[in-house]
Formats: structure tokens, C-alpha cells, sequence
């Protein structure tokens, strides 16, 4: 009986399930007129009906569209008027990566206004510039709305105030300029937003004076965030009423006169930033602020006796920065004793007498920062301190003390940054080139972001339990929610010149190496959610900014989808593109398996004359064809003897021709032979290359179902065995600084003058060879590209290189340019003064040059991490300039990074300043490093004194 009733309401459930879906015919017409109007739409979407057919998110009730929520889709297009028509609508939400520029742009149309129903209206991060239509004051049922970080101009609409349901108001990061409305009579204001917890206006051009109508008590915000804009004027006394405030952050801005005495009403304010303006008179008495965590006052025109003794009534304070703020007198020791203190900074003051800390010190102590004061003396009550006090440019330091360790600026990295470790329980896994590997050792693709936190609790990036903890939230709260979410990884937090806290985040699929499209939907949506709570708790007031993801696991590259797709593309009206896009697929399609049919015959050449496959046969400058049984008996019959190395690719073989001359042959391994179309592209690319610092291709064997490429013999072995000590070759600076101009010579080489200019994508030290003279040579184009005229500098391709040497801007638009091969040669740069692999023990060389380099030191401080066997006995000249040259081919934008003529030149001239000539033609000898070890002698190479060093000018 009870198992019939629910049988038969599954049945109805089913009934409905299938009934229901029909999506509202104005909806749907809506929705796809708006769709219409953008790129790289999720692939569900070319079905019919988005309610019936389950768009990714779109929401339906009762077949009206009553949510839109696409974070980190990479949409491209505008939003149209149209969407006013889904009259149901309650959330909109979408959110692109910050980076690009592109994206959803134009205006928000005024006829968003319609949509009275919506409570969510958050477009974070996309594109959006033009006013804020004031239409949106009649959304009456708006919870949220987050318009932060667009481009949107002109003033903060009034009719704002008239969302009386508003919680959360985030207008950050915008061009808004004008003043704060406030509401008087006829018009609405601000100031009616009594619900509201959240008003964010950072990063703005707002102006004017903050209105003292703004504040009362009737108000209930928690968050007030109008850093950075240009406001004016004095703080009103009424924000002391608004007694429920956490965050006020009003740094940055021109704010003058003096501060309302009745701030110290504000008792449950965590942080407060006011620091960066021109505030003047004395500081109001404090005391009664007892959750104050972090007092940011710095540069600004207090007239300020001496240290406030009230201080020590802040028992809270965590950082306390009072820099530049005409503080005078003594140092009151009191001070120190607050029992959470880390950072204290009043450098730039008047600050005199003897510095005492006292014995009850707070333990948490890392930093007193009193540079450039007055300070005489120094009495450290004979402890030892285990932070860092600075008292550099005081007397102190300026007479007789100069040796102490407080008159010298500490070493600011001492310690790596905090980054989130493997797990214990596993070794770290080297993954193929775009994947990485995840805390728990295993190759994914991470739904990555930044978080970006408006507050900083704590000054110490290097102390890792706040990050702990964040994490272990984080990852409760996925797994509490049931996301696919494996594990979580934080890394380089950092400060933006905003005083911005930025992180890292890395969500890794669980189960799967990447996600599908609704996990990554979910996991964006929830970290975009303005309610998530627990980051906020820890951090303060935080906005994340997803990168697009584009690895859906959901999304096999080639269309599955291609009859569907044209029927409903015809239905739609667009089938003009999608025709074109699904007959391009199909074409490249049929390619592929022509070329694997093409390698499984015996003999391709035919296939290579015919018009079915790739095209007439290879355009050869230079290069001939090899039997299989020549190359059989050249290598005595691919003995192990002959082996002398191998990749992914396959393996290396030596061989001598009849006539005696050596050459090397790569074998492609079964498994990784190339189409015969981009086999005879790479031929005919290498045939053409001509250049000394270039390894030239002398043939290729295309038979049996082999590919084999026979280059010219390089005697020495790779750079990178020899930067590793395994080739015994000795490196010293001049050597280093030869091989450099050389292999920048060989890519100059390929960007500009091979014909077509060549783009060789896998710069790396393993890639660039060294032959008897030492000359470098730049080898393997397997991943090489041309660069056709058309294409304007750049190639749109799927992401490839060598982790570690790729280009960050590449990985991040897909655009290959030849600055991308500049990028790879910078870590090159990086890795000859190092003999560090661009990525060893989980650092990133660049990072840690980046780090540790100090321009003000010799070698700029970076001692430990170059190659002692560089040998610094005399300083090797050139060495910084040649850091500068690396740093700047490192660049982030590949528009700052030098071009490869650039570098060229600028190696030349490092080594004309060293006192070298580089177009010096190394020595004469012919000895290889094979013959000397083969003769038990020394390698000519490893020892100064051997004939052959002399080649080398020695520095003088
Ligand atoms: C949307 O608003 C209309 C009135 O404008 C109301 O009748 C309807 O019930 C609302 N829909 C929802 C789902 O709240
Ligand atoms: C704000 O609301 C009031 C009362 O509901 C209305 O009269 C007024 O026109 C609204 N103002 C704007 C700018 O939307
Ligand atoms: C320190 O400065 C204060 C105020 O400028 C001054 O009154 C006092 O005499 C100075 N003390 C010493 C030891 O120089
Ligand atoms: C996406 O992934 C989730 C969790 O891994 C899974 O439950 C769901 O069925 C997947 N959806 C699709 C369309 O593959």
C-alpha cells in the first residue's frame, strides 16, 4: 500500500519532470537572442529548449528562467536589452577573469530595470564600462549587487538608495567619479541603505566631501570600504554611529582636517585604514576600540606630541603603521607589551632618546620598523631578540654601532614565502606540460584564481597557519557541499600597491584530471558568493577572480555534436557560422586520420605525391632522403652502443657516414610519430635553417612506419648536462657568457631572418647543444611554428612548451609570439647563472631570483643562488647586467620583454664591458669531450691549463 503511493508519485514526479521543462516561449526567445550575441557559449547550449534541455546555468521554475549564473565561461559579446524580457528572473551572476580585456562589454542596458523580480545582480570582472543605468534603483527586490571590477563611468546612481532590500552594495574597482549621493527630500541616497552591510567603493575616482548625512545609527553596515578614490574634506563625526562597523577603510584619498573624537565608539572595528591622506590636528583618544586589529595612520599631518600612551589600551593591535606622521619623543616600551603585536612601523618620524623594548614583550613580535628617526641609543636589556628591530638611519647607527645587526636592514626573505606543501604522505609528480600537480601528487588541470582581500590581519606572508586554516575551510566547506574537489592549494600571497592582500588558489578535480563544466560552475559560483563566509572571517572582506577554465573534462576538442548542431544552428538562424565551424572540425578531423593511415604504410611517399594526404612532396633546401637500410648500417643496426640519448619523443642515435662525418638521428619512438603532414612541416621548416648557432638538418628517413631526422653531430652534449656537472665540462663565466650569445644568435636567427620566421616554442637548456668549440646551437623544432605573414605577430595555438620555461601571458591567451621564446630564453638566462633547473624542489627560479635579488648589493645579493662554480673569487663582470637582461626578457607582458636582436646585443655588450670579445671564433682545436675520456686523459675542457682554455680571453 505505502510502496504504492510512492510508486505512484514517482510516476507523477517523472510525469512532471518530463512535462515541465518546455522553457516559457518569450524566455527562451529572450534568452537566445542574448546568446546570440556572444562567443564561446557552453557547448549545451546548442540544444533547443534551455530549460527542457539543461543549459549550464540556467535555472528554470515552472518553466521560466529564473537564474543565470556563468562564472569564469570566457564569454565574449554584450549583454542586451533583451535580457530585460526574462521578467522572472531572480540571479544574474557572471564572472570573467580580470586579465583579459575582452569579454562581456558595452553597457548595462537600461532596461535591466524591468526585471523586478531579480535579487542577485553580480557581473564581477567582466568587461562592462558606460554609467550605471539609474534604472537600477528599481530593481526593489535586490539583495545583492556586485559590479566590481568593470569598467563602468560617471556617477553612483542615486535611485540606489532605493533598494531597500540591498545587503550587499560592491561598486570596487570601477572609473566612478562625482560624489556620494545621499539622499535630500526628493532624491534617494546612500544614506537610506539601512539593511545594507556591505558598501564597497575602493578603487574609484569618487570626489567631493563625505557627506555627514551618509552615517546615522540607524545604519547596519559591517564592511565601509572607500580606499583609493579622491575624496576630500574631513571624516564626519557621524561615522562614529555606526556602531556595527568591522572594516573602515578610507586610506588613499585626500582627506584633511581633523578626526571625530567619537571614533573610539567604533568598538568592534578590526581594521582601520586611514593612512595616505592629509589628516592634521591630534589623534583622538582610541581607547574603547577593542577589537582593533590592524591601525594603518601612515603619511599623513598629524600634530602629535608623542607616542599616544593610550596605545596600550588597544589590546587587540596586531600591526600598528604610523610612518611619517610627525610622531615625536621616546619610543614608550609599554608599547611593546600589547600581547598580539607583530609589526610595528613609525619610521620617518622625530622619534628620539634611547629605544628600550622592556622584558614583558609581546611574543608575537617580527618586526620593529624605526628607520630614519632620531634614535641615540639602543638598550637591549641584554636579551636577545628573535625579530627583526630596524634602526637604520638613526644616530645610533650613524656613530658607533654600525656592526650591530639592528643597524642593518634585515634579510627580507628570510624565509620562502608561504605556499601550500605537498601532502605528507605522497612525492610530488612531474606532469606533462599543462597539468600540474596537485597537494595529494597528482596531474590535473586546477580551476585556478586570486583572492583578493580588502584587510590584512597579520604582516608575515611566511607564516603558514592562517593559510592552513583558510585551506582547511575551504576544502570543508567543498566537501560539506559535495563538489568534486580533491584538494586545494594557496601559494604566494603577496600586497598590491593598494594594500590588497592577493593569494593564489588552485582547486584540483577529485577522481578526474580536470573538471567538467557544472563543477567548475559550482565551485566559482560559491567562491564568487558573496555569503561565503569563512575566507572573509579570517582575512577580512575578500573578492575572488576565477581565470577562465579550459579543460572541461566534458568537452572532448573535436564536435560530438555536429549533427545537432546543425540542425538546431539552421533552426536558430546562425547557421551560417556553425556550418563553417562543424565543416572545419569534420576537416580537421578527417586529417588526422588520413595521417595516421598515412604512418601505419610502408611507403608514404606516395601518399606525399598524391593530392590525399599532405600535399606535394617536401620542399627541400639542402636536406636529402635517407634509406632505412642506409641509416641500419650508419648506426650498426641502432646498437645500444650508438644510443646517446632520449626523450619523450624517442631516441638519439650516432652514426658516420661512409665519408667518415658523424651525425645524429632521431628516432621517433612508435607512439609518438607525428602526421605525415607535420612531418613533412617540420622538414621542410629545418631545411631552410641555416645558421651556425642553429643544429642543421642534413636528411630524414620517412619509411617502414619510422620518422627519423639526421642532423649534424654535436659533439658536447647538451647545455644542460654540462650545467649539471654530468658532461665534466667546466663552466666558467666567460664560457657561460659565450654560450648565451650564441644561442640567443641562433633564435635571433629564427625570429628574424629564416624564412618563414620560425617560432621555436621549447627553448630550454636540454634544447640548446654545445658542439667542440663550445658553440651553442639551438636544437629539436618539434614544437616549432612559422609565422605567416597574416598572422600579425602572433598564432592562436593549444598551449605547448616545457613547464618551468613557458611564457605565463602565452599559457594564459593561447597567442604565440616570439616573446614567448624570449620568456624561455630569460629562465635559460636564469639557469646558466644558477645551474638551477628552472623548477627544482617545488621553486620557481624566476620567484626566487625575483626574491632574493637586492640591486643595492654586489652580485645584488644573490650569492646563494648562483652557481658557485661560476667562482666569485674575482667578481665575474657582467654578472648583474646579465641578472638585469634575464629579468627583463622575464617579464610579465611580453610587450616589456627585449626582443632576441635586443638581447644579441646587449650579451655583446656585457662581454665587450668584461673585457671580451665576442666575436672572437673559439679555438681550433678539434678535440671532443668523447675522445678525451676515451684516452683516461683529463677533458680538454675541465682544466684551465690544458691548451685548449686559452680560446677563452680569461676576465680581467
Ligand atoms: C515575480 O514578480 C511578480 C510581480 O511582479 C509576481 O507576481 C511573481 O510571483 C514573482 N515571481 C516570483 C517567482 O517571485
Ligand atoms: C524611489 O522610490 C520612491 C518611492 O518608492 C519613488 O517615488 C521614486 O521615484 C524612486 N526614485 C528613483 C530614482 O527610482
Ligand atoms: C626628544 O624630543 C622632545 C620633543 O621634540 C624633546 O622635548 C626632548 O628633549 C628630546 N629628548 C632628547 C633626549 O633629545
Ligand atoms: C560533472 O561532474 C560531477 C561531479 O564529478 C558529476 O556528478 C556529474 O555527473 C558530471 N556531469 C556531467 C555532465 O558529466
Amino acid at each position: 500500500m505505502g510502496s504504492a503511493i510512492w510508486s505512484l508519485l514517482l510516476v507523477v514526479f517523472i510525469q512532471i519532470y518530463i512535462v515541465a521543462p518546455t522553457t516559457d516561449f518569450g524566455d527562451s526567445t529572450a534568452l537566445k537572442s542574448l546568446v546570440a550575441e556572444w562567443e564561446n557559449v557552453p557547448p549545451s547550449w546548442v540544444g533547443g529548449d534551455p530549460c527542457g534541455d539543461g543549459w549550464v546555468g540556467i535555472s528554470c521554475t515552472d518553466s521560466r528562467v529564473t537564474s543565470i549564473i556563468l562564472p569564469s565561461m570566457n564569454l565574449v559579446g554584450r549583454l542586451s536589452g533583451d535580457i530585460s524580457t526574462l521578467s522572472e528572473l531572480q540571479q544574474t551572476s557572471m564572472f570573467r577573469d580580470l586579465s583579459y580585456n575582452q569579454g562581456l562589454t558595452g553597457s548595462l542596458p537600461a532596461s535591466i530595470g524591468n526585471l523586478k523580480n531579480l535579487t542577485n545582480l553580480i557581473l564581477v570582472g567582466c568587461g562592462f564600462n558606460g554609467p550605471i543605468p539609474d534604472s537600477i534603483g528599481s530593481l526593489s527586490q535586490l539583495r545583492f549587487l556586485s559590479l566590481n571590477s568593470n569598467g563602468f563611468t560617471g556617477r553612483i546612481p542615486p535611485s540606489i538608495g532605493n533598494l531597500s532590500n540591498l545587503v550587499w552594495l560592491d561598486l570596487a574597482d570601477n572609473h566612478l567619479e562625482g560624489p556620494i549621493p545621499v539622499s535630500n527630500g526628493s532624491t534617494p541616497g546612500l544614506d537610506m541603505l539601512i539593511h545594507t552591510k556591505h558598501f564597497h567603493f575602493g578603487k574609484n575616482k569618487l570626489s567631493g566631501q563625505i557627506p555627514f548625512q551618509l552615517f546615522s545609527s540607524d545604519m547596519t553596515l559591517i564592511h565601509l570600504l572607500f580606499e583609493s578614490n579622491e575624496l576630500t574634506g574631513s571624516l564626519p563625526s557621524t561615522l562614529g554611529l555606526v556602531q556595527t562597523l568591522e572594516v573602515v577603510r578610507f586610506d588613499n584619498n585626500s582627506l584633511n582636517g581633523h578626526l571625530p573624537l567619537n571614533l573610539n565608539n567604533l568598538s568592534r572595528v578590526q581594521y582601520l585604514f586611514l593612512s595616505n591622506n592629509k589628516l592634521t590636528g591630534p589623534l583622538p583618544d582610541l581607547t574603547g576600540m577593542n577589537s582593533l586589529n590592524t591601525l594603518y595612520l601612515g603619511n599623513n599631518s598629524f600634530d602629535l606630541a608623542d607616542v599616544p600612551s593610550w596605545f596600550r589600551a588597544l589590546r587587540a593591535l596586531t600591526t600598528l603603521r604610523m610612518e611619517h606622521t610627525q610622531l615625536r619623543g621616546q619610543v614608550p616600551a609599554s608599547i611593546f607589551e600589547l600581547p598580539n603585536l607583530q609589526t610595528v612601523v613609525l619610521k620617518g618620524n622625530q622619534l628620539n632618546g634611547t629605544l628600550e623594548i622592556g622584558p614583558s614583550f609581546s611574543n608575537q613580535l617580527k618586526t620593529i620598523d624605526l628607520q630614519y628617526n632620531s634614535i641615540t641609543g639602543f638598550d637591549d636589556g641584554r636579551r636577545s631578540y628573535k625579530f627583526d628591530i630596524i634602526l637604520v638611519d638613526n644616530p645610533v647607527c650613524t656613530a658607533t654601532e654600525t656592526r650591530s645587526t639592528y643597524c642593518k636592514l634585515p634579510q627580507s626573505n628570510s624565509g620562502p614565502l608561504y605556499s601550500t606543501p605537498p601532502s605528507k604522505n605522497c612525492l610530488p609528480v612531474s606532469c606533462s606540460s599543462d597539468q600540474i600537480s596537485s597537494p595529494t601528487c597528482k596531474c590535473a588541470h586546477p580551476y585556478t584564481g586570486t583572492l583578493l582581500f580588502g584587510g590584512i590581519s597579520f604582516s608575515d606572508f611566511r607564516t603558514s597557519t592562517p593559510y592552513e586554516i583558510l585551506k582547511r575551510q575551504l576544502m570543508q566547506f567543498f566537501q560539506s557541499h559535495q563538489l568534486p574537489v580533491d584538494s586545494v592549494s594557496l601559494s604566494d600571497p603577496r600586497m598590491d600597491l593598494f594594500e590588497y592582500h592577493l593569494l593564489d588558489l588552485a582547486v584540483f578535480p577529485y577522481g578526474q584530471s580536470s573538471f567538467n563544466r557544472t563543477g567548475i560552475f559550482m565551485i566559482a559560483f560559491v567562491l564568487s558568493n558573496p555569503t561565503f563566509r569563512a575566507p572573509r572571517e579570517l582575512f577580512g572582506p575578500y573578492t575572488f577572480i576565477g581565470d577562465n577554465y579550459e579543460h572541461f573534462s566534458d568537452e572532448p576538442a573535436n564536435s560530438k555534436k555536429s549533427s545537432i548542431a546543425i540542425k538546431i544552428g539552421a533552426a536558430a538562424g546562425a547557421s551560417l557560422l556553425l556550418l563553417l565551424l562543424v565543416l572545419a572540425g569534420t576537416y580537421a578531423y578527417r586529417q588526422k586520420k588520413r595521417a595516421e593511415r598515412a604512418t601505419k604504410e610502408s611507403n608514404p611517399f606516395a601518399h606525399w605525391d598524391s593530392k590525399k594526404s599532405s600535399g606535394s612532396i617536401p620542399q627541400l633546401k639542402g636536406a636529402r632522403c635517407f634509406s632505412f637500410e642506409e641509416l641500419k648500417k650508419y648506426t650498426n643496426n641502432f646498437s645500444e652502443a650508438n644510443d646517446i640519448g632520449s626523450g619523450s619523443y624517442g631516441k638519439v642515435y650516432k652514426g658516420t657516414l661512409p665519408t667518415g662525418e658523424l651525425i645524429a638521428i632521431k628516432r621517433a619512438q612508435q607512439g609518438s610519430v607525428q602526421g605525415g603532414l607535420e612531418f613533412k612541416t617540420e622538414i621542410e621548416l629545418l631545411s631552410r635553417v641555416h645558421h651556425k648557432n642553429v643544429v642543421s638538418l642534413l636528411g630524414f628517413c620517412f619509411e617502414r612506419g619510422e620518422q627519423m631526422l639526421i642532423y649534424e653531430y654535436v659533439p658536447n652534449g647538451s647545455l644542460s648536462d654540462s650545467l649539471s656537472g654530468k658532461s665534466g665540462i667546466r663552466m666558467d663565466w666567460t664560457r657561460r657568457l659565450k654560450i648565451a650569445l650564441g644561442a640567443a644568435r641562433g633564435l635571433a636567427y629564427l625570429h628574424k631572418l629564416a624564412n618563414p620566421p620560425i617560432i621555436h616554442r621549447d627553448i630550454k637548456s636540454s634544447n640548446i647543444l654545445l658542439d667542440e668549440r663550445l658553440n651553442a646551437k639551438v636544437a629539436d623544432f618539434g614544437l616549432s611554428k612559422p609565422m605567416g605573414d597574416s598572422e600579425r605577430g602572433h598564432v592562436t595555438t593549444q598551449v605547448k612548451g616545457t613547464m618551468g620555461y613557458l611564457d605565463p601571458e602565452y599559457f594564459m591567451t593561447q597567442q604565440l609570439t616570439e616573446k614567448s621564446d624570449v620568456y624561455s630564453f630569460g629562465v635559460l638566462m636564469l639557469e646558466i647563472v644558477t645551474a638551477r633547473k628552472p623548477i627544482e624542489r617545488g621553486k620557481y627560479i624566476v620567484r626566487e631570483v625575483r626574491l632574493a635579488m637586492d640591486k643595492t648589493k654586489s652580485l645584488y645579493n644573490l650569492q646563494e643562488i648562483l652557481d658557485a662554480s661560476i667562482g666569485f673569487a674575482a667578481t665575474p663582470k657582467g654578472l648583474e647586467m646579465f641578472v638585469d637582461l634575464a629579468m627583463s626578457c622575464v617579464e610579465e607582458s611580453g610587450a616589456d620583454r627585449p626582443t632576441m636582436s635586443e638581447v644579441v646585443k646587449e650579451i655583446e655588450n656585457i662581454m665587450q664591458l668584461a673585457g671580451m670579445n665576442p666575436n672572437v671564433e673559439s679555438a681550433s682545436s678539434s678535440a671532443t669531450y668523447e675522445e678525451a675520456t676515451k684516452g683516461g686523459s683529463l677533458h680538454p675542457y675541465s682544466d684551465d691549463s690544458s691548451a685548449y682554455s686559452g680560446a677563452f680571453p680569461a676576465p680581467r
